[in-house]
């Protein structure tokens, strides 16, 4: 290797929303790398000499230089490649849902791949993206919001896009809108659906969403105060079929029947897959498909726009996790991440991820199960797994674990003192992908220095 890898600030857990200006450039080898060296980065326990110049092209790189603290790294090329996807074959407007992934390099790589709208949900994510993209159009899609944020938004930050899925919050968006006791008349409202989420991973089902008796009332009395008239739902996370979307269209259908108001745009929110082990969804255009076809159908004016706010699917690909183990009892691993950091979705839903094991000599270990405790003092920071790893993983040996850019950097917290990590671009290819070229079996789980 021609040098230490590049390595750049540590970020603050949870998000520190601060816009993080200068701290990326493209070197002439075409490789992402960073301006800056942490100034503690012994203590983070990664390289200590100055900035090289080689080309970070993954884990191997980095676990070359036995980092003490889980490492990010990211895949810009992974999220601009899953941006111009959506751009390209959505049949509308893909909204980026900021939950998922807030942090503010990822919002400009798909700023620059031509993502222009940003589905936030709450003020601070208000904040953050205005402060990080002045240009972008902000749509706050959380149904109940405090009246101080919807009036900071609209009156601040110019956000005129705002869910609801009660009268109640009807009312608060129309009041905090005002402007001297005059309501305001460039309003977009978008009725949230409450629908099943049976077809999906993570349910949204439960908290959201008018019921079907409310919603003509609902759709009328903000037909009245909007400007633009929308309908939204969601689907729940890691939708594992189209189907998911040609039900909810449905129920978009028989509402706009029912109520006999003009829509003037349907949002059929997230909830779009992404791959990860015993979870591989059929490929994304399947879904596209369907929803054009639900959406050609709706009777709606020509004019209509569909929209969509992926979250996962733009971002899962953009991170892995690099971690150490620090203690092996039997199949249970101690790692240096955990249900407090990054692994959040593999402890309390039982989520699996892809893995590798980063070593300088291949093994030749027979393949086990293992389950992971994280570095926290606490019994529920165990990932039961199981993670499938060469039979002779023991202490000091590192581990990838792939497919965290979506809820898993974003979950982070600073809980026992464990939250920083240190964050690397790298070249190299996700450890899954629905994209393209990249849409190919998973890598291999062992990896070699
Ligand atoms: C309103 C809304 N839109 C979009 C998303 C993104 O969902 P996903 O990451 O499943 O695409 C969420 C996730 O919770 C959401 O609540």
């Amino acid at each position: 290797m021609g040098g230490l890898p590049p390595i750049y600030r540590a970020s603050a857990a949870p998000w520190d929303f601060q816009p993080q200006g200068s701290f990326r450039q493209r070197s002439p080898s075409g490789t992402w790398r960073s301006l800056e060296l942490h100034k503690h980065h012994r203590a983070l326990g990664l390289a200590t000499a100055p900035i090289g110049t080689a080309v970070v092209s993954g884990a191997a790189d980095i676990a070359k230089d036995r980092p003490v603290q889980p490492v990010t790294l990211l895949r810009p090329h992974a999220a601009r490649r899953a941006a111009r996807f959506f751009a390209e074959k959505f049949p509308g407007r893909s909204l980026y849902a900021v939950k998922s992934n807030p942090s503010p390099e990822l919002l400009r790589v798909l700023w620059d791949s031509g993502v222009t709208h940003y589905d936030v949900a709450s003020l601070g994510e208000v904040r953050l993206v205005a402060e990080t993209l002045p240009q972008a159009t902000l749509c706050f899609m959380h149904p109940v919001k405090a009246p101080e944020s919807i009036a900071e938004a609209y009156h601040a930050y110019g956000v005129r896009t705002f869910s609801l899925d009660s009268l109640d919050e009807l009312e608060k968006i129309v009041e905090a809108t005002a402007t001297d006791g005059v309501a305001a008349s460039d309003l977009n409202l978008l009725v949230r659906l409450r629908v099943s989420s049976e077809h999906s991973k993570l349910s949204l089902a439960a908290k959201f969403g008018a019921e079907p008796h409310e919603v003509k009332p609902l759709l009328f009395a903000a037909r009245q105060a909007a400007d633009a008239l929308g309908i939204c739902f969601h689907v729940g996370s890691q939708a594992m079929t189209p189907a998911a979307y040609a039900e909810a269209m449905a129920r978009v259908r028989d509402a706009i029947v029912e109520a006999a108001v003009t829509v003037d745009i349907v949002d059929v929110g997230g909830g779009f897959p992404s791959s990860y082990p015993g979870m591989e969804p059929p490929p994304l255009e399947n879904y596209f498909a369907v929803i054009h076809e639900a959406f050609e159908k709706l009777p709606i004016s020509y004019s209509a726009e569909l929209w969509c706010e992926p979250g996962r699917a733009l971002c899962a690909e953009y991170a892995s996790v690099l971690v150490r183990v620090e203690k092996r009892r039997g199949d249970e691993l101690y790692i240096n991440d955990g249900a407090y950091g990054a692994l959040f979705d593999a402890a309390h839903i039982g989520w699996r991820f892809p893995v590798a094991l980063v070593r300088a000599e291949p093994s030749r270990a027979r393949p086990m199960g293992f389950s992971f405790y994280g570095p926290t003092c606490d019994d529920l920071d165990h990932m039961t797994g199981p993670f499938e790893l060469p039979g002779d993983v023991q202490a000091g040996d590192y581990i990838e674990i792939g497919m965290l850019g979506a809820y898993g950097c974003a979950m982070r917290t600073g809980f026992n003192g464990f939250g920083p990590e240190a964050r690397i671009f790298v070249e190299d290819e996700p450890m899954a992908s629905l994209y393209g070229a990249a849409a190919a079996p998973a890598r291999s789980n062992v990896v070699t220095l």
